[in-house]
């Protein structure tokens, strides 16, 4: 029997989407002949009932193009905004499901997805998920689409502040993409040979790094490399949100964020080490530029191995789970394992026990 399948993409965009639409929707027709349509801007398309047909003409040439051809969004079927009131809108994506008589859904995406494909699962929504991240903060999966192209862009610039810095005789502070986990800035940092790289999981404390830097200007390098998370936090914000988090209570969650708003930004890292070491200071912010242009090599490899892997999940009736890559190869995951969860990184990585060995300054005072 002739399947029809849905597509969409949903949370921040990254490189490899559309390479992984191409892989779904090519392997679908051709090995199967379904039917794929592809619902425009995440969650709000399928609420919405907007689609586009994906027959072979729209899925050609897209395997290099950055972003999604789709369009994404963050919106949460169960909070959704609608004409000014805040509505659970879940019921009616089901309801558009059925009525496009469709067999699956792919949803591609990362933390934010998970929890909300979970949601219409729940909902019985027949639903396979992708994992889709620049953050690498999808448990279960050995890669995540984005993660590959965004460590080669944050570490070519790492490269090439390095040798202006070095000219200068500076302190250059980059800030990378990554609010809860480190995976980013850890790998980029290593692979860039930053001298400081600061995580969200490990507090940093800017008078050890700036005494990491101090050791390096005495033993004659006039410079230095500091690579932070974008969700980097200092020892003492670190001990407050603790403090907020065992004495609890109902406005817990939001003292959490206001404290967490109140972060020290890369902007004013850079100002205190350029205070306490006498060095010049400069501030790169990365941001989106680690999400934009043309997937690497291996996330368009990720996506191709992912996304056919989708289809033969439908056609064996196996849904509710996550297309995972395991080595070379692929698992399936239940949906509810991923979602609600986030994969840190752990104190005692090898990348980190890596980094130490090397003399990097992790932010503390070990
Ligand atoms: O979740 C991926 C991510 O790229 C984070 O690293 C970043 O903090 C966030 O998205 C920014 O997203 P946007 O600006 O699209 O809301």
């Amino acid at each position: 029997m002739t399947k029809s399948i849905g597509i969409l993409t949903a949370g921040g965009d990254s490189p490899g989407l559309n390479a992984a639409i191409r892989a779904i929707g090519k392997s679908a027709i051709r090995r199967y002949g379904w039917n794929v349509l592809g619902f425009q801007d995440g969650f709000r398309g399928l609420m919405q009932n907007r689609f586009i047909r994906l027959d072979s003409d729209a899925l050609s040439a897209i395997l290099t193009r950055g972003g999604t051809i789709l369009g994404t969004g963050r919106d949460k079927p169960h909070r959704m905004e609608v004409g000014g009131s805040i509505l659970d809108m879940t019921d009616v994506m089901l309801e558009n499901f059925q009525q496009n008589h469709l067999d699956a859904l792919v949803c591609i995406g990362g933390g934010g997805t998970h929890k909300n494909a979970l949601r219409l699962i729940e909902k019985g929504m027949p639903i396979v998920t992708l994992p889709k991240t620049i953050d690498n903060d999808l448990v279960g999966t050995d890669g995540s689409l984005g993660f590959d192209t965004a460590l080669g862009i944050a570490t070519e610039a790492i490269d090439r502040l390095h040798s202006t810095a070095h000219s200068h005789h500076r302190i250059i502070v980059v800030e990378i993409m990554g609010h809860n986990a480190g995976w980013l800035t850890l790998a980029s940092g290593l692979g860039g040979g930053a001298d400081v790289i600061l995580i969200p999981e490990i507090p940093y404390s800017v008078a050890d790094i700036a005494n990491a830097i101090a050791v390096r200007k005495s033993a004659g390098s006039m410079f230095s490399i500091v690579a932070v998370a974008e969700g980097a936090i200092s020892v003492q914000l670190a001990k407050r949100i603790a403090d907020i988090e065992s004495t609890g209570g109902p406005d817990a969650r939001a003292n959490e964020k206001l404290a967490m708003s109140q972060r020290k930004t890369t902007v004013e890292i850079a100002k205190e080490l350029e205070e306490s070491t006498g060095l010049d200071s400069r501030v790169t912010i990365l941001g989106h530029v680690q999400r934009g242009g043309s997937p690497s090599p291996m996330d368009r490899v990720l996506a191709t191995k992912l996304g056919t892997a989708a289809i033969e999940a439908i056609q064996a009736g196996e849904t509710g789970v996550m297309i995972a890559s395991r080595g070379e190869g692929v698992a399936t995951i239940p949906v509810s394992e991923v979602a609600n969860r986030t994969h840190l990184v752990p104190a005692d990585h090898p990348w980190i026990e890596a980094a130490r060995a090397l003399g990097v300054c992790m932010g503390d005072e070990v």
